[in-house]
């Protein structure tokens, strides 16, 4: 019986830092408004002519997580790109990603799951290597969110939260009972796809149409969020689906070594700390310096923990996600 495991961890992100402060001077927002209800203090920007874009930077965390694992290219058989900000509307990102590192004409597959992307994509490929498909799976989350952001007054409530960055992940066949991804569990509830959401362009909304008749603040090309809705389901979900892994598993909070929860906002995290009553050496935060970076925000924050040495061997982590869909998701895995 195969199972998988992390054998190599990178991130990217953007050298540009935009402080509260520099957004204050765009709209009307301030430090203490922010830091208050998010925990943000500071997020990276893609800066126009830096060369970075969500490939570029999803390949700049790869290559750093190969190293990592001690492989080439040539070893990995399946590239797991998720993303809500891809290059192009069509092809993704994945594809991309194959031709900038130079890789065999193995399958690039693009997963569309917003905050719990990249808990999706890491379940495929644990999917993929426990059936003996495929023996090395690069996973990668990556997002340009700055490209996309209204950054007037209008999208404050939005635009203050997210930043750009990438973190990918090298998922490696393992025989070693006991070890590795012990499960995975993912769900959605298409009822709130509205929600929070972006629903342009798309063929809902071509891009003709919309310029010939709908008057400029109509255009639908900037997310929209439900702000507090979000939040009360993003705590319930979360526990729930922490709540989920930990029973099938037959284990409780109290196992946890380490919790990595989606950076989607410091208040959501600190409550599910509470709930599991898990200390601060259990629960790794960053969005204080990146903001909510989406589907690579779970990646750049393990990379971050594991750095810092706050990840071991045979500890228990937990990954959890809330996000647009709404989908959610959470993988239990004994490093
Ligand atoms: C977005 C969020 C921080 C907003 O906080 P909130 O307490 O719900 O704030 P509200 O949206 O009710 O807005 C309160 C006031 O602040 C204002 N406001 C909104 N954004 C602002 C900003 N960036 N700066 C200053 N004021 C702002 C609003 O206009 C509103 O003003 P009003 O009372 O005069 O109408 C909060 O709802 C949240 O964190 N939700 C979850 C978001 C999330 O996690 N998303 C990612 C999911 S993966």
């Amino acid at each position: 019986m195969y199972t998988s495991r992390i054998s190599g961890l990178g991130y990217y992100v953007p050298e540009n830092i935009v402080t509260n402060d520099d957004l204050s001077k765009k709209m009307d927002t301030n430090d203490e408004w922010i830091q208050e209800r998010t925990g943000i203090q500071q997020r990276r920007h893609i800066k126009k002519g830096d060369g970075n874009s969500t490939s570029v930077m999803g390949v700049k965390a790869a290559k750093i997580a190969l190293e990592r694992a001690k492989l080439t290219t040539d070893a990995i058989d399946l590239i797991i790109f998720a993303t809500l900000s891809p290059d192009m509307y069509f092809p993704g990102g994945g594809v991309q990603v194959q031709e900038m590192m130079n890789m065999r004409t193995i399958p690039a597959l693009d997963i569309r799951n917003q905050c719990s992307g990249f808990v999706y994509a890491i379940s495929v490929a644990d999917q993929f290597i426990k059936t003996g498909m495929y023996k090395n799976v690069l996973v990668i989350g990556s997002e340009n969110h700055s490209g996309g952001l209204d950054m007037t007054t209008r999208g404050r409530g939005v635009s203050v939260i997210f930043g750009d960055g990438a973190g990918a992940a090298v998922m490696t066949r393992s025989e070693r009972d006991g070890f590795g991804v012990l499960s995975t569990h993912l769900h959605s509830e298409g009822a709130h796809a509205k929600e929070l959401s972006l629903e342009g362009p798309s063929t809902a909304h071509w891009v003709p149409e919309i310029i010939a008749e709908n008057p400029q603040e109509n255009i639908p090309y900037y997310p929209y969020m439900n702000g507090q809705f979000v939040f009360k389901n993003a705590v319930v979900r979360f526990s729930e689906v922490i709540n989920e892994g930990l029973q099938a598993n037959n284990l409780t909070a109290a196992d946890i070594n380490m919790l990595i929860p989606h950076q989607a906002n410091l208040r959501i995290s600190q409550f599910v700390q509470k709930q599991f009553k898990l200390s601060d050496d259990q629960v790794f935060n960053n969005i204080q310096k990146y903001g909510n970076t989406t589907a690579a925000s779970i990646p750049i924050a393990l990379t971050e923990a594991w750095e810092e040495g706050k990840i071991k061997e045979g500890d228990l982590v937990v990954l959890a996600a809330f996000g647009s869909g709404f989908t959610w998701g959470s993988a239990i895995i004994k490093w």
